[in-house]
């Protein structure tokens, strides 16, 4: 049985008034997704812990940090100390045990990502040393993309290997959810569905939110 929650991204929230989206949304979040790019992985320049400080003083949810970075080990204890609970990095920057190590001595949880046209294969090496594997279903750097229904073979296999290895880590898929990719998501063996835009740009993203979860789960299921 997959884990079932929601993390709204705060990527497409109104930045003027973060707090408040977060309020909004914080009834029927289960973690909080923070996109951290840094314009050389990808195209785009977004947030950094200063911002993730503040949300730590504002917010008791599980500030879930996706590190779209070159050098993410020059960053992790900045995100530590400013009340992350997790960071995922990719997998395209290389060897990620070293930073898994940095990450669990941070006292942070530890994630692993690969990119729409990475290969599952390159990951399968370390699911026994990750908390979370994060498949993104867009390119990353930017909300608002299309969903990428090519990577759901992606994510089902990766569900059945985790259940054959009865690993504890959860997956988690990030890009284009909204209410129609939610239950394609959740159908492969998604736990954690991340959504920005489908969310923070509805006229009530907590409606927006519950029923993004009633769709993926109904019934609770
Ligand atoms: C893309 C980010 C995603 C993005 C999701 O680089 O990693 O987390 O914010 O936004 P939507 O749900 O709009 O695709
Ligand atoms: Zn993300």
């Amino acid at each position: 049985m997959t884990a079932r929650k929601l993390a709204p991204s705060i990527l497409s929230a109104d930045f003027s008034q973060l707090a408040d989206e977060v309020d909004r949304v914080s009834d029927q979040a289960d973690l909080l997704h923070v996109d951290v790019m840094d314009g050389h992985f990808v195209p785009n320049l977004t947030i950094g812990p200063p911002v993730v400080k503040s949300l730590r003083q504002r917010t008791d949810l599980f500030l879930d940090c996706h590190l779209m970075v070159d050098n993410p080990e020059d960053l992790l204890a900045d995100f530590a100390d400013a009340g992350a609970d997790g960071c995922t990095v990719h997998i395209e920057l290389g060897d990620p045990r070293p930073r898994f190590a940095m990450m669990r001595s941070l006292g942070l949880r530890v994630g692993l990502t690969l990119n729409p046209e990475t290969p599952l294969d390159s990951v399968l090496p370390y699911l026994e040393e990750i908390d979370l594997l994060l498949v993104m279903s867009v390119h990353p750097g930017f909300g608002g993309q299309p969903f990428i229904p090519s990577v759901l073979d992606k994510l089902t296999t990766a569900r059945r290997i985790v259940d054959e290895r009865n690993l504890p880590m959860e997956l988690e898929i990030d890009g284009g959810i909204n209410l129609e990719t939610a239950s394609q998501a959740a159908d492969a063996g998604a736990d954690i569905l991340v959504s920005g835009s489908a969310v923070f740009h509805a006229d009530d993203p907590a409606v927006a939110a519950r029923t993004i979860k009633e769709a993926a789960w109904p019934n609770g299921s």
